[in-house]
């Protein structure tokens, strides 16, 4: 390859020079651990300067394709997988500027294919029905109904059903947690728990932190209540990254801030323990509220279930959000919130805005969980999602384009994965679409539209033969968009 000759009008010189290595690695022509060619032996061989190869290896070097190792020159990296990707994304660099959020058609596109049997599921963060505890909740619908007929029929008013409320804060015991019943108010599903927080804690044109990239909801949410998001880097490993959040505090007007500590949506990462606590122990001394969403909190991979923030707060101002929508049955839609201070505000804006929740859902799920089984259920949850994140993750990195970057979470069922520079993930989803395919864009994870060449990517269904097609489909598309893109 020469690549002097079509530099003017293809782009970057050292780009291309990357590109060349990349491809090279990519068809196993150079191998993990393998010596790539000196930057003398490069440059007179594409015919380009030193510099030119030298700034190329450093671009590569820097996306996790090469290694320099002193007096020996530059080497594929050891740690790449087969196709030459299992590095995991770089900790997120935004801008942090408060700004209005916009949201457009994505978000319906999206939605509109989530329940769609045709298509393969690999958008929306959903669960399979073989990992669905049915029989189990079906004998614990039918028990409430017929020992309870008329609670079950009738209207459930905020705080929601007494014994529900009693099983859930018996579950904060774990984490040594003495939970009052009384401070939880139980919601349709953790969205109206974060919406009743939000509700709660903030005005019209307050400015919210948020983690970035972050749950898109969260980001509708603040749209649609006219607040302003301020997002903050955050690491694919430990989550928010305080030390930006410390800037962003002492710089402008923080009300609130909204994290998924433990295994977040979409980048997996699980704040550690100690870290929760300098974050409460930060936002209680400039008195903000922080509401954690734990949706995700019990599906660790490892023994110990990871502790909550609501663990380390001293003054009241952690409201822990969540619901089984990812654990139990979506449909059943029992969510909840610790209010702590703000549990008057909440059962107002509850009052308000929905005055009932499904009285049935609520009387089920308290007895599925008095039964005993929903431990054992998630025990076996726990190993099912944890073998199907490892089986996509190996399945992604076999196929798509060398270079990709993808997480590796210790909790959850989310991956996300970040492709070659210039990769338009949106046409990637037109042309997935097309096939039957879905995925979620890296777009609607954040308020500045960053993220477009990343995407998300749910493992919440067993692994089978269609998904199997489907990941490799991803991958042809992908390739095809990267060679268009080259
Ligand atoms: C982080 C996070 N929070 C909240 C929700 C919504 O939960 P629910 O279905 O219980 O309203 C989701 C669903 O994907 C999520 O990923």
């Amino acid at each position: 390859m020469t690549v002097a000759n079509s530099a003017e009008t293809t782009g970057f010189l050292y780009d291309q020079v990357s590109r060349h290595i990349l491809d090279l690695v990519e068809k196993g022509t150079l191998k993990p651990g393998d010596r790539v060619p000196s930057l003398r032996s490069l440059s007179r061989q594409l015919r380009v300067s030193i510099s030119t190869v030298s700034q190329a290896y450093a671009d590569l070097q820097q996306r996790g394709v090469l290694r320099v190792r002193p007096q020996s020159g530059y080497f594929v990296d050891g740690r790449l997988g087969r196709a030459g990707q299992s590095q995991v994304p770089r900790k997120t660099s935004v801008s942090r500027q408060p700004r209005k959020v916009r949201f457009g058609e994505l978000y319906e596109q999206i939605f509109s294919v989530a329940n769609d049997p045709e298509v393969v599921p690999l958008g929306a963060a959903v669960q399979g029905i073989d990992l669905m505890p049915v029989k189990g909740l079906a004998r614990a619908t039918q028990r409430a109904i017929a020992r309870q007929p008329e609670q079950a029929l009738a209207y459930s008013f905020p705080p929601g059903d007494a014994e529900l409320r009693y099983e859930i804060a018996r579950r904060y015991v774990e984490l040594g947690l003495a939970i009052d019943p009384d401070t939880i108010v139980i919601t349709s599903g953790c969205s109206e728990a974060l919406t009743l927080s939000l509700q709660s804690v903030t005005r019209r044109g307050d400015i919210v932190a948020v983690e970035s990239p972050t749950y898109f909801s969260v980001l509708r949410l603040i749209e649609r209540m006219g607040l302003l998001a301020v997002e903050i880097d955050t690491d694919p490993e430990t989550g928010m990254c305080l030390e930006a959040l410390e800037n962003a505090i002492d710089t402008m007007d923080i009300k609130a801030v909204v994290a998924v500590l433990n295994f977040s949506n979409p980048i997996g990462s699980l704040m550690p323990d100690d870290s929760k606590r300098r974050l409460v122990e930060m936002l209680e001394a400039a008195d903000i509220p922080l509401i954690e969403d734990d949706i995700y909190g019990d599906l660790h991979f490892s023994g110990q279930r990871p502790a909550v923030a609501q663990c380390y707060q001293q003054k009241g101002l952690v409201l822990t959000c969540s619901s089984f929508s990812k654990t139990i049955a979506s449909g059943y839609r029992v969510g909840w919130v610790i209010g702590n201070h703000h549990r008057d505000d909440l059962l107002e804006w509850k009052q308000a805005t929905s005055s009932a929740t499904c009285s049935l859902s609520q009387m089920a799920m308290a007895d599925y969980l008095r039964s005993g089984e929903y431990d054992r259920h998630l025990m076996r949850l726990r190993s099912a999602y944890r073998l199907q994140v490892e089986k996509m993750r190996f399945m992604l990195e076999r196929h798509l384009p060398c270079g990709t970057r993808i997480t590796s979470p210790q909790g959850g069922f989310v991956l996300w994965v970040e492709l070659p520079r210039g990769t338009d993930v949106i046409e990637l989803l037109q042309r997935a679409l097309a096939e039957k395919i879905s995925l979620t864009p890296g777009m609607m994870f954040s308020a500045t539209r960053k993220y477009r060449n990343f995407m998300r990517i749910n493992c919440g269904h067993p692994w089978d033969e269609r998904i199997e097609r489907a990941v490799e489909r991803l991958g042809v598309l992908a390739h095809e968009l990267a060679s268009e893109a080259a």
